[in-house]
């Protein structure tokens, strides 16, 4: 089946993540683990705690608004992807919404770190609908949610957000394919309860997360009908170093494309991906016209992926 997309380009982008720097060795000097486990396990060497998701999400998606010259009024549709809600209730999108001070819908969308490309699959077709600037925003604060007595997870999982601005573009071409997907009979090997701290398998979802990945890509890679020689840039999930890598030599990619954050974010979830896009568009890594493949997974278990055509 041929997918026609509704027409649209990334015209803003941006990042917010906390003041406060946590290294590897700052849970060296109070937990079971070492700098050196936890650089060649996973890739990470500090990460940033604190703040709200809203707060974040309020600061990622106005430098968003800034790089594209636009104010908070002229976005009539907001998605925030977030699996760290300020409350259960009301959506943290309202807060959001309120605060920037946007027009029209908005409303949370929670499939973990999939979540991202999950929202920007989402806003393009609603551009279809009639709705002219998207605001995309993945956001979370994981350590609020993660034991930080548990090396197993403290170490991995922290706060920050990233953001875009979708505006509906007759003349260009955004979306070129999607996946977006899950596998539910998996929901018990990567969970939190109300209250509660992350509980994780490691292990299995490390193995899931390749696969998941790798198939998604490809599936988009085959429905743009381009190969990974065509791809510009690779957006991946930032949750270790090791499933990137994995998955890179995988597809055939040339690990040179890939846009890294993890070593100084750590796993952000839903801001993942949208961090390591806006700073790969901030360093001048993407031209007019380049193609950008974006995979992800998460808790769910979910998985996305899509093929963009850059450009504004
Ligand atoms: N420091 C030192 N040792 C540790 C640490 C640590 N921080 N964490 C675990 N270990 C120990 C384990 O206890 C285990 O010890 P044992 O052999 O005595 O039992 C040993 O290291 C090996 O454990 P493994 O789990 O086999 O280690 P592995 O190489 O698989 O790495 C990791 C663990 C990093 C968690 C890896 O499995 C991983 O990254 N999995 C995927 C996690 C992920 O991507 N989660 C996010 C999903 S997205 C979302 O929705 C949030």
């Amino acid at each position: 089946m041929t997918i026609s997309y509704p027409g649209a380009a990334i015209t803003g982008w941006g990042i917010a993540l906390p003041d406060k720097i946590v290294t590897n060795a700052d849970f060296e000097a109070r937990l079971d683990t070492s700098d050196a486990w936890i650089t060649e396990r996973t890739g990470i060497r500090e990460r940033r705690h604190g703040g709200s998701t809203s707060g974040l999400a309020v600061e990622a998606a106005q430098a968003a608004l800034d790089t594209a010259g636009i104010e908070g009024w002229e976005i009539d549709l907001l998605i925030l992807s977030t699996t760290t809600p300020d409350q259960a209730v009301p959506a943290t999108s309202s807060t959001v919404h309120h605060q920037l001070g946007c027009s029209g819908a908005a409303f949370d969308v929670n499939a973990a770190c999939a979540g991202f490309v999950y929202s920007l699959v989402t806003a393009v077709s609603m551009l279809g609908a009639g709705y002219k600037r998207a605001l995309v925003i993945g956001a979370d604060t994981l350590s609020r949610i993660t034991d930080q007595e548990d090396r197993g997870t403290a170490v991995l999982f922290a706060d920050g957000a990233g953001a875009v601005v979708i505006e509906a573009r007759s003349d260009r071409e955004l979306l070129l394919s999607h996946d977006l997907g899950l596998d539910g009979s998996l929901t018990s090997i990567l969970s939190c309860d109300h209250g509660g701290y992350i509980v994780m398998e490691g292990r299995d979802v490390f193995r899931r997360a390749v696969r998941a990945s790798v198939d998604s890509a490809a599936k988009v890679l085959e429905a743009a009908e381009v190969t990974v020689d065509d791809i510009t840039l690779f957006v991946p999930h930032q949750a270790n170093q090791r499933i990137i890598d994995a998955a890179v030599q995988r597809l055939g990619l040339d690990p040179k494309k890939s846009a890294i954050v993890l070593d100084r974010t750590g796993n952000t979830s839903s801001g993942s991906m949208a961090i390591a896009l806006a700073e790969a568009a901030d360093e001048g890594r993407l031209g007019d016209g380049d193609l950008v493949l974006l995979s992800g997974f998460g808790a769910g278990m979910t998985w996305a992926s899509a093929v963009l055509r850059w450009g504004s």
